[in-house]
């Protein structure tokens, strides 16, 4: 994984806490803390006013920008504290925008000045700080505001007070409105840590399903048993939903009770599938670790195992009671499982969620599934424009079927090279590949223009995602495994982009697609 996009940035004047709430606000969420003042003085081996001393405000602003950059390069999310000033610096502000949440501690200049009495150690408010202040906060609070997507007032607060309106604030809620089986996404870092409060309110027990390898803790506030399922799709087996359902049933759980999954797209799936059928259903909360189950797998409802003859074969629409997206699980994410969410993540930007990858992790995590749930509202059982959502996924689908390898997917970062072969597809990079033979197909059959095309593979590179087919790839096999796609109800069927934008398209011609996968082959060549 590069660097995170998911850091807690505290911006703020001196005196406004930043240094006392980022050391606690790191502890509540179990993150490092950071301090770019500090960073500075480790770096230099002075303190800040004996920087400015002896080498003047200049040299400590370009000290300062050293120090933000080296801290902000970690791919492990901190909370840090961004030293006062550093928002003057344009580069500093596009740095901060792109590196995170960033949370404006916002006091009253009398607030400041009381704090910062004489001002000792503050070389910017000497030698009056009741006169200096105010000076400071024209300056600045208009580059705070303007930077930061949370801002909360710390005048006359605790300051656990304020750590803990800092963290509410960070995780926001997205509602799937389907009537009566409507629910939030709580989607944000930490989240999982309100699980109890999302659980329904008649749960007496809850049985948390998960997979050894996710090793994600969950609290849920009730008396809880733990069903651990085999590793792998495996685990997406008639096999194993009767275990999981035995095992509700020996410790005693009621349909009033709740099934909690914990876990990537394989959980949710298979036990949500469990919950739709045990006691002819109870009520299941999603809680998504990957990248891939939180933008796409665990929110609107599908769940389902795999028949030895296909993939998501059984199954059943059952929307869960809530889902939780906490962004802090995806750290422990290997790097292969974190591009297979990229690919999902990829497919958003042709259905109307351009530029993603500048935001803020949680920031893109809460709008695909914004518009995934806006899709589902409409489409809830997929007799419509629920299908756009499988976009890139019909080739998708076949090179995963064929378990066809793919290298470490450094080709791909690297402009298109022939990756070496290794582990078969993860289902993301599948879509990345997908997605580009999408394009080339459309622009076959005359519906969007090369520039067109030229996007798709500007994004899926960008993502350091593949973008041809991988070697050994048989395009007769390709064609035989799509046409035999669940959604090929008439001929060849795709999901393409167009003039209307990405839509269904039946009847496509087996030669267009030899040629389009041709086309996506020689790329490999290129
Ligand atoms: N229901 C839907 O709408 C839908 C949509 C897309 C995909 N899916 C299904 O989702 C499945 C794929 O989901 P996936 O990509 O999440 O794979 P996955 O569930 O297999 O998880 C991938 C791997 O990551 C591990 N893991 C999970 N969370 C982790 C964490 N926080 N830290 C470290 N490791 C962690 C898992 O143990 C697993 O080894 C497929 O079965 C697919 O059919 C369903």
């Amino acid at each position: 994984m590069s660097a995170s996009r998911d850091h807690v940035l505290l911006v703020g004047m001196m005196g406004a806490g930043k240094t006392t709430i980022g050391a606690r606000l790191a502890a509540a969420m179990g993150r490092p803390y950071l301090d770019s003042d500090l960073q500075v003085e480790r770096a230099t081996g002075m303190t800040v006013p004996e920087i400015f001393e002896t080498r003047g405000e200049a040299a400590f602003r370009r000290e300062e920008t050293a120090a933000l950059r080296a801290a902000l390069s970690s791919d492990r999310p901190a909370v840090v504290a961004v030293a006062g000033g550093a928002v003057l610096d344009d580069g500093n502000r596009s740095l901060l925008a792109r590196s995170g949440t960033v949370v404006w501690l916002r006091a009253r200049p009398e607030t400041l000045v009381a704090r910062l009495g004489s001002g000792a150690g503050r070389v910017l408010v000497q030698p009056d700080p009741a006169a200096a202040v105010p000076r400071l906060v024209e300056q600045r609070y208009p580059l705070y505001e303007g930077l930061a997507s949370v801002s909360v007032d710390v005048d006359d607060r605790a300051p656990d007070d304020v750590v803990e309106l800092v963290r509410a604030a960070l995780v926001r809620d997205v509602r799937v409105e389907l009537g009566d089986r409507s629910y939030d996404v709580r989607v944000g870092p930490g989240a999982r840590r309100d699980l109890a409060g999302l659980l329904p309110s008649r749960a007496r027990r809850a049985a948390v399903v998960t997979q050894a390898g996710v090793g994600v803790a969950v609290e849920p506030g009730i008396d809880s048993v733990r069903i651990e399922v085999p590793p792998g799709e495996r685990a997406k087996s008639m096999a194993t939903v009767e275990w999981v359902c035995r095992e509700l049933a020996r410790a005693g759980m009621t349909r009033h009770d709740v099934v909690v999954a914990v876990g990537g797209g394989v959980v949710t799936d298979l036990a949500g599938f469990a919950a739709s059928c045990y006691h002819r259903g109870v009520d299941v909360v999603h809680v998504s670790t990957t990248l891939l189950g939180q933008v796409d797998a665990s929110i609107g409802g599908k769940t389902g195992v795999n028949l030895p003859e296909g993939k998501n074969l059984v199954g059943a629409f059952w929307q869960p009671h809530a889902v939780v997206c906490d962004t802090d699980t995806l750290a422990s994410l290997p790097a292969r499982e974190w591009r297979s969410g990229l690919g999902e993540m990829a497919k958003y930007a042709f259905l109307g969620l351009d530029d993603l990858d500048v935001l803020p992790l949680a920031e893109q995590v809460a709008r695909c599934v914004t518009l995934k749930a806006a899709i589902v509202a409409q489409d809830e059982r997929e007799s419509g424009r629920r299908a756009v959502l499988n976009y890139g996924h019909t080739l998708a689908h076949a090179l995963e079927a064929a378990g066809l390898a793919v290298g470490s997917g450094e080709a791909g970062a690297a402009g298109g090279g022939r990756p070496e072969p290794a582990e078969p597809m993860r289902h993301g990079e599948a879509v990345a590949v997908g997605l580009v033979f999408a394009a080339r197909l459309a622009r076959r059959l005359g519906r969007i223009d090369g520039a067109r095309v030229a996007r798709h593979l500007e994004v899926v590179e960008r993502y350091g995602l593949p973008s041809t087919l991988p070697d050994g790839v048989s395009p007769a096999e390709l064609v035989e495994l799509m046409g035999r796609d669940k959604k090929a109800t008439d001929g060849l069927t795709f999901v393409l982009d167009g003039a209307r934008g990405v839509e269904v398209v039946p009847g496509v011609e087996p030669a267009a697609v030899l040629d389009a996968l041709a086309e996506t082959a020689a790329e490999v060549a290129a």
